[in-house]
This record gives C-alpha cells, sequence and structure tokens, in this order.
C-alpha cells in the first residue's frame, strides 16, 4: 500500500492526511474483496523497515493501527472475517500485541474471508526467523541440515497456514518487491498501478484481477 505520502503532498497536506486517506482505502477494499470472490487478502500496513522513518510518522501510524484496525474488527467479524498477522508483530507494543491476539481469537471461527496483514513484516526477516528455527532443530539432532526441504522451509514461515500467493499488486508506480513476501512471490503474478494508495478503489482491485485472469500461469513448466 504505498503513495499515501506523495497523495498528500499533491494537495499540501500533512503525510498524516495520506495515512488517513489510506485507512479509507483499506476499508474500501476490505469490504470490496469478498464481494469479488477473493477468499485472501494480504496487506503490508507496516514493514520491519518503516521503524526507520521520522518518529511522528511511525507514532502517527502507530495510531492509525491502534484506532482503526483495531476499531474495524467489530465488523470485520460480523462480515465473517477471520484475522491473521504475519510478520515479527509480537515484538510490537504490549498493548498492541494484546490487542491484536485478542482479535485474531476472536475471528479465529470465521471462514468467509481472511484478512492477512502484514505488521512489522520483512520478507528477508521471515526467512532468518524460519532459518534460526531449523537451525535449532538440527542443532538439537531432531533432523540432519540435509534433510532440509522447500517444504519444512515453507512451513516455518508465517504463510504457513496461508494459501499460495496468486497476485502481488504494488500501487504509486514503484516496480519493486520491497521485502515483501519474496519466498512467496517464487510463481506469483505482480501487478503495479501508478495509482497512489488512498486513491486505489474496487475498480482498480477489478482492473488487477482482469489482468490476472489473462496470465499463463507454467511454474517453470511450458
Ligand atoms: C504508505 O505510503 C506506506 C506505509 C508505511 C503505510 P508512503 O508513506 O510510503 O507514501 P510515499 O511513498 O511517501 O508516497
Ligand atoms: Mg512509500
Amino acid at each position: 500500500m504505498d503513495g499515501n505520502g506523495r497523495w498528500a503532498k499533491a494537495r499540501r497536506l500533512p503525510r498524516v492526511a495520506g495515512h488517513r486517506a489510506g485507512v479509507d482505502a483499506v476499508r474500501r477494499i476490505v469490504r470490496a474483496a469478498p464481494r469479488m470472490g477473493i477468499e485472501t487478502l494480504t496487506l503490508y500496513a507496516f514493514s520491519s523497515e518503516n521503524w526507520r522513518r521520522p518518529a511522528d510518522e511511525v507514532s502517527d501510524l502507530m495510531s492509525l493501527l491502534r484506532h482503526h484496525l483495531l476499531a474495524e474488527l467489530e465488523e470485520l467479524d460480523s462480515a465473517g472475517a477471520r484475522l491473521s498477522l504475519i510478520g515479527d508483530w509480537r515484538a510490537m507494543k504490549p498493548d498492541v500485541v494484546e490487542r491484536l491476539e485478542n482479535a485474531i481469537e476472536s475471528t479465529r471461527g470465521n471462514d468467509r474471508f481472511r484478512l492477512v496483514v502484514a505488521l512489522n513484516y520483512g520478507g528477508q526477516d521471515e526467512i532468518v526467523r524460519a532459518a534460526q528455527h531449523l537451525a535449532a532443530r538440527v542443532a538439537m539432532g531432531e533432523i540432519a541440515a540435509a534433510e532440509i526441504s522447500a517444504e519444512m522451509i515453507e512451513a516455518e514461515l508465517d504463510t504457513a497456514e496461508l494459501p499460495p500467493v496468486d497476485l502481488i499488486i504494488r500501487s504509486s508506480g514503484e516496480q519493486r518487491l520491497s521485502n515483501f513476501l519474496l519466498w512467496q512471490a517464487a510463481y506469483a503474478e505482480m501487478w503495479f498501478t501508478p495509482v497512489l494508495w488512498p486513491d486505489f478503489d474496487e475498480a482498480v482491485l477489478r482492473e488487477a484481477i482482469e489482468a490476472f485472469a489473462q496470465r499463463e500461469r507454467r511454474y517453470g513448466g511450458r
């Protein structure tokens, strides 16, 4: 979800206004996705590198997270949505962690739609954590190093319980992954749009899905 800052700048507004408009876009897309037949949607909300931003911006993003994501949950729950998180979110402030844990727990039984939020997420960090777990198992003598397979690495990733990634969308004209779902992107389709995240709406999402439907996926075959 990129482009909040540029959206605000174009309107001579403070960056936080862009982040607030970004929250409105999240709300629109989370409502539109299940209506369009999307079963799982992952939003890259805060990366493990976003801590490098100025402290006041980090604190604005955290308060938006506290007040909005969590306030939306009741509605998510009544819409049959289940919340999951990926990333090192347990390293966040204890009050945020506690509220997130409650949200995950209270929506656990829902199966109409899966909303995954990537929080304090970095693809390299995720792979590092998986490697540490497997290395610990080798050290304990549970498995041999040579036994480690792609499936075993996958089972250690934050996305272990989630379906494979079909499509990665990036807004705001940037054409890079920026540490998002690095392992999972191996055979994912990518779609880029110049639309800034606060302007992202159902029509843009539809455009992405239509482009995806035209793609021929071969997974290395022919
Ligand atoms: C939102 O957009 C990204 C988040 C951390 C939520 P940006 O803040 O990166 O916006 P630009 O790239 O400055 O336009
Ligand atoms: Mg950006």
